[in-house]
């Protein structure tokens, strides 16, 4: 199968960057990183992606006059690359239709958190100090408005009532490595039909359409017996 060219915007650690790296290298995921972006110069994420022998650049919104100016200079560089799709893997900023027009319909964040519950910066720590039972994260694609666009892929966690946030946040992040390189593979084929607000999933083959799907359920404190 051809791979999709595509660009990864980071701000941080780079630890999802890392999880569609792995997805790469062990041969599941169908896609050809171009460049990495980072909008920060210290990003670690930055250090993965040479490891790995996969351009990157630094662009620093602060150099610009406007989110405007910031975006199309992005635009500019990625196109360069050959870049079809960006996926966003912790980038930390909020982006204007002069990008989101350039790559329309083919950007795709992950949101620590179950949209559109704890939007935000800080989705993880609103819900914890909120109380939730339940938490976790959300592909979904991006559009002129903040973790807004149509939902893709999410996953549930459990929060335990007064942990420490972090903890809660690297249990999130676990399950954020395994449905972005997954949403991702679905981008890469072709597969994400959007609706309105509903991304439906295209089947892999007929083999998988005939098949019973068993929807996992998490709930949490657990039911007990009986219930
Ligand atoms: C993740 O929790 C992501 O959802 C959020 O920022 C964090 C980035 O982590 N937007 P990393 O840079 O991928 O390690």
């Amino acid at each position: 199968m051809s791979k999709l060219p595509i660009a990864v915007l980071i701000s941080g650690g780079g630890s999802n960057l890392q999880a569609l790296i792995d997805k790469i290298e062990e041969g599941i995921l169908d896609v050809d990183i171009k460049m990495v972006l980072s909008n920060r110069a210290g990003a670690y994420g930055l250090e993965r992606a040479k490891t790995h022998s996969i351009p990157t650049c630094v662009l620093s919104h602060k150099d610009f006059k406007s989110r405007e100016d910031f975006d199309g200079e992005m635009v500019r560089i990625l196109k360069e690359t050959g870049a079809q799709a960006v996926v966003m893997a912790g980038f930390m900023r909020i982006i204007t239709p002069v990008f989101l027009n350039a790559f329309s319909g083919r950007i795709i964040n992950i949101h620590p958190a179950l949209l559109p519950s704890f939007a935000g910066a800080g989705g993880q720590t609103e819900a914890g100090e909120y109380g939730v039972q339940i938490s976790g994260c959300t592909v979904h694609f991006v559009d002129e408005k903040m973790d807004n666009g149509a939902i893709i892929i999410q996953a549930a966690v459990p929060a335990m009532p007064g942990e420490d946030v972090d903890v809660l946040a690297k249990r999130i992040l676990r399950v954020e490595h395994r449905i972005l390189p997954q949403a991702t593979q679905w981008l890469a084929e072709g597969r994400l039909r959007t609706e309105g607000r509903f991304v439906k999933l295209g089947l892999a083959d007929v083999a998988k359409a005939e098949q019973d799907t068993d929807f996992p359920c998490l709930i949490n404190p657990p039911l007990e017996y009986g219930f």
